[in-house]
């Protein structure tokens, strides 16, 4: 039998006590605004308080993968539970934690990325890479280099180090003069023209590999990672790969960094790690950063950073679930059809009024809509926001990026459905474009 909640109580108490992310709040608490309450979830869909299914068309935004409820990851969690919900992670561990390290280093060449360091979300995993980066020049008699190199429109998340290195100015405008120093780049190339890369006061470089997720779904030319590797060792400066985004399946390859044959000096996992269920991060990185951190506690060498829930039994065994159904419902193995299919729908999509490009990674799209003439709408009509709002009445749940509409279904979507959820996301884009530039 189906749960029956009173929405109208819950959205007057939502709106009372809680602050919501990445939201204007007055708009939020207006009276008119009625907010969608989701209460269950199931393969590629979720439901909402008055029933009403959408397809995940973001992945909530941008974890899930195998799909809600998914059995194998379900009792996981299950199981780990009846064992112990959370253990310490400073002074003990766990065995699920064990395997999940060694699982992820096995994702790579022997003797590369062997060393896993766990935290809880996105930023936290770029945090750990810049801290660990910084103490690592510290202790090799480098002090000065504590500069880090990011690109533009870059998104890494919002603690403040990791806030250092985004470059959409909206977000970080608030924080600015309170971080790490960056220097920002659009290409490879300009790096021949940055002061001090090459073994000056650089840290490390840092990068969405393939795909700029938080700056409209933007993808960076083949061949620029490899470049970047290549500029990276000539300089002897560390190169951070942030793959909280395209990690685990999202571009068609386990990790995007195989697509370029690059291996980073640290890698930073989130989001779809646990296959979107609870939030575990982890950043992965050499013998060589983990060997600069062995001494005498005089030292000094410890790495003095960590979180209550560093290594949560949960979150590890979510995640072994999720590596495990990867492997057991050839999860990469099946996505190419699903990829291609997508592919030929957007470049259907192209062709309609008011499209102005789409771009695509994998089963990542992004839809960008603009004025017939080409010109972008003005940032405060919320155009995209329109259409995702529309979109829900076609049966599809997904948020924009400004006037990009992101298509981002978990791995599990079947072709079918990746037709439905683009065919929402016209219907919703043509009735929008009518009201607002007809
Ligand atoms: C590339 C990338 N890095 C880091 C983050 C931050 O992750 P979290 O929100 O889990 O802190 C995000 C979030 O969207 C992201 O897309």
């Amino acid at each position: 039998m189906r749960d029956v909640w009173n929405t109208r109580a819950l959205i007057e108490s939502d709106k009372k006590h809680l602050w919501h992310p990445f939201t204007p709040m007055r708009d939020w608490c207006a009276q008119d605004h009625a907010p969608l309450i989701l209460v269950a979830g199931q393969g590629a869909w979720l439901e909402d308080s008055e029933g009403r299914r959408y397809l995940d068309g973001n992945s909530s935004i941008w974890t899930n993968i195998h799909g809600h409820a998914h059995p194998k990851i379900n009792r996981a969690i299950q199981d780990q539970l009846e064992r112990v919900a959370h253990v310490s992670f400073l002074g003990t561990t766990n065995p699920q934690a064990i395997e999940l390290a060694s699982r992820l280093a096995g994702f790579f060449p022997e003797g590369t990325l062997e060393k896993v360091f766990l935290s809880d979300d996105g930023c936290t995993a770029v945090e750990a890479a810049m801290k660990m980066a910084v103490q690592f020049w510290q202790m090799e008699g480098h002090p000065n280099r504590s500069r880090f190199i990011a690109f533009e429109n870059a998104y890494h998340g919002d603690t403040l180090g990791a806030a250092s290195l985004g470059g959409i100015g909206a977000f970080h405008r608030s924080v600015a003069g309170h971080q790490f120093p960056v220097t920002r780049i659009t290409s490879p190339e300009e790096l021949d023209t940055v002061q001090g890369f090459h073994h000056g006061d650089v840290a490390a470089v840092v990068i969405e590999p393939l795909i700029q997720g938080a700056a409209c779904m933007r993808t960076w030319p083949s061949g620029m990672l490899r470049k970047l590797r290549q500029k990276c060792d000539e300089a002897g400066v560390f190169l951070i790969l942030d793959e909280v985004m395209t990690g685990f399946g999202r571009t068609g390859t386990m990790f995007a960094c195989q697509q370029e044959d690059v291996i980073p000096d640290f890698l930073c996992l989130a989001k779809g790690l646990t296959g979107g269920y609870v939030p575990l991060a982890a950043t992965l990185t050499t013998a060589r950063v983990f060997d600069a951190f062995l001494g005498d506690v005089e030292e000094g060498k410890t790495f003095y950073y960590g979180h209550s829930y560093s290594g949560n039994p949960v979150g590890c065994a979510a995640a072994l679930a999720s590596l495990d159904v990867f492997r057991d419902e050839c999860v990469l193995e099946n996505l190419p059809p699903k990829i291609s299919r997508l592919s030929e729908l957007l470049v259907e999509i192209a062709k309609a009024p008011g499209i102005y490009e789409t771009r695509q990674c994998g089963l990542i799209a992004g839809i960008e809509v603009r004025r017939r003439n080409g010109e972008a709408f003005p940032w405060m009509w919320r155009v995209g926001a329109k259409i995702c709002l529309a979109a829900r009445r076609h049966g599809i749940l997904t948020r924009p990026v400004l006037d990009t509409i992101v298509f981002m279904p978990p791995l599990c979507v079947t072709v079918e459905e990746v037709e439905a959820g683009l065919q929402a996301i016209r219907a919703a884009t043509q009735e929008v474009l009518m009201q607002v530039d007809p």
